[in-house]
């Protein structure tokens, strides 16, 4: 049997396919897409017309107590039996992290099967190269849970915009700092909201890949990798996480009636994950908790708003359950659909090119704001002073790094508390004057 013939399933007597599913994973997500698939009343076979079955599910140890909906005998502890046995036509990889997973997902498409996975960091750091391996074997990789959870997004940039020329794509992508952000803005120290997170679930035990904006940087990856044909890749993105917070930032920012989120951002040439200051009726504002916003702003579209539950079981099995149909459909038809590999992708981004913000700058005291000011502009920085409150916002300052500024206040007696950007949107004529896009666009230092 062919590795392509492999991947188009066996065919019952009348001729229709029967595809055999095999789930490696059944923690969070794992468990709900186990019980989406076993479920008659989920009805994934009546909405893609093709009968499948689920073969096995790998878990790290079968004697773990689990869910009495999923059947125990379908239990096995050898993932690797299952990516190499030809029986297999579909794989979905819910382990996570780039250890075995990768090697299980790498295995599955050279032997010409399918996969399904939720994995933002096999995507986000190794996502062109598996892309190309399954369009050599005849196969797909579908991943449209990775970012966003239940949030229709990656289809929706391969497909629905696949002609549209996208200017910029980003948002708030992270619940664990949306939540502890929230926290903060109630009053709590960054400690002790972190505390609070882990205490309800919303953090892991171990929290750097979300507070540090790792996890942030991941998704960014892998919607620039589709908005931009470019083979941007985590450790590329410029990234600052929300440690370095305090609650007096979030207390600024209430009294700037904003707030502060940790926005990403990709345009074409820059890209870059930091805390910023929000205003309050951007729709980046908006989502607290799990709550994600992703915006995707098109030369033709315009500005495109996405928000809904990004992470969890549910709604991430959902998403995943949603590739799967996807790829009886496409087993059925032999078409298509979602984020096929682009022999065009280059690597060509401008590594590490931040995006430039204007940035306010969180002062001691009031008294210090118009000295501060004029020490900036008296070294070409122009700044105006915010309203009432100890803090400064930068309008030239694009070229200088943050501890440029801090060097430039403390050579005056002047203290910078914190220095954050503030974002602000891509101007309105961006999406429709073409030159002056492009130049935005690729405004990037
Ligand atoms: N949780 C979310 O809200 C969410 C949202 C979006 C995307 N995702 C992504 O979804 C994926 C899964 O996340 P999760 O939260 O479901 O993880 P999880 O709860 O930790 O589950 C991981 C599963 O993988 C199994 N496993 C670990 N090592 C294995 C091995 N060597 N062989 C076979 N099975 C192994 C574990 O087995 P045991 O059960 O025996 O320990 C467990 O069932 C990740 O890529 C994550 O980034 C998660």
């Amino acid at each position: 049997m062919s590795l392509t013939h492999q991947a188009h399933a066996d065919r019952d007597g009348s001729g229709r396919p029967l595809v055999r599913i095999a789930l490696l994973g059944c923690g969070t997500v794992g468990s709900g897409v186990a019980r989406l698939l076993i479920d008659p009343a989920a009805a994934v076979a009546v909405r893609s017309g093709i009968d499948f079955w689920l073969e096995a599910i790998a878990v790290r140890s079968v004697a773990k107590p689990r869910s009495a909906e999923i059947p125990s005998e379908l239990f096995t502890e050898d993932a690797a039996r299952l990516v190499e046995d030809p029986q297999i036509h579909v794989v979905i990889e819910c382990i996570g992290g780039t250890g075995v997973a990768a090697t299980l997902v790498e295995r599955a498409l050279a032997n010409g099967k399918h996969v399904v996975t939720a994995n933002k960091d096999l995507l986000a750091t190794r996502g062109p190269e598996l892309r190309l391996l399954a369009s050599r074997s005849g196969v797909t990789i579908q991943y449209e849970a990775a970012v966003g959870g239940a949030i229709p997004i990656v289809r929706t940039i391969a497909d629905s915009l696949a002609g549209e020329h996208i200017l910029e794509v980003g948002g708030v992508l992270n619940g664990t700092t949306n939540f502890i952000l929230g926290e903060m803005g109630a009053g709590a120290s960054y400690e002790s909201a972190l505390e609070q997170a882990q205490r309800l679930g919303y953090a892991e035990a171990d929290p750097t890949n979300d507070v540090e904006g790792i996890d942030t940087a991941h998704k960014l990856a892998i919607l620039a990798q589709l908005a931009f044909r470019r083979a941007l890749v985590t450790p590329n993105v410029p990234r600052t996480g929300i440690t370095k917070l305090g609650r007096e930032d979030l207390s600024l920012a209430k009294r700037l009636d904003m707030t502060v989120k940790l926005v990403a951002c990709a345009r074409l040439g820059g890209s870059l994950v930091t805390p910023a200051y929000v205003r309050r009726s951007h729709p980046f504002a908006q989502g607290t908790g799990a709550q994600n916003c992703i915006r995707v702003m098109g030369q033709s579209s315009g500005s495109l708003t996405f928000a809904g539950t990004g992470a969890g079981g549910a709604p991430t099995a959902s998403s995943v359950i949603g590739d799967v149909v996807a790829v009886l459909r496409h087993i059925e038809t032999g078409i298509v659909v979602g984020a096929v590999a682009d022999h065009t992708l280059t690597n060509a981004w401008g590594v590490e090119r931040t995006i430039p913000l204007r940035r306010i700058v969180r002062l001691v005291s009031l008294r210090d704001a118009r000295p501060a000011r004029e020490a900036l502009r008296s070294a070409g920085v122009a700044a105006e002073q915010c309203d009432g409150v100890p803090a400064i916002l930068t309008t030239q300052a694009l070229d200088a790094s943050n501890d440029d500024l801090r060097a430039l206040l403390r050579a005056h007696d002047l203290a910078a508390e914190s220095i954050l950007p503030l974002w602000e949107d891509l101007p309105a004529e961006a999406t429709v004057a073409p030159a002056q896009a492009t130049a935005e666009a690729l405004s990037v230092r």
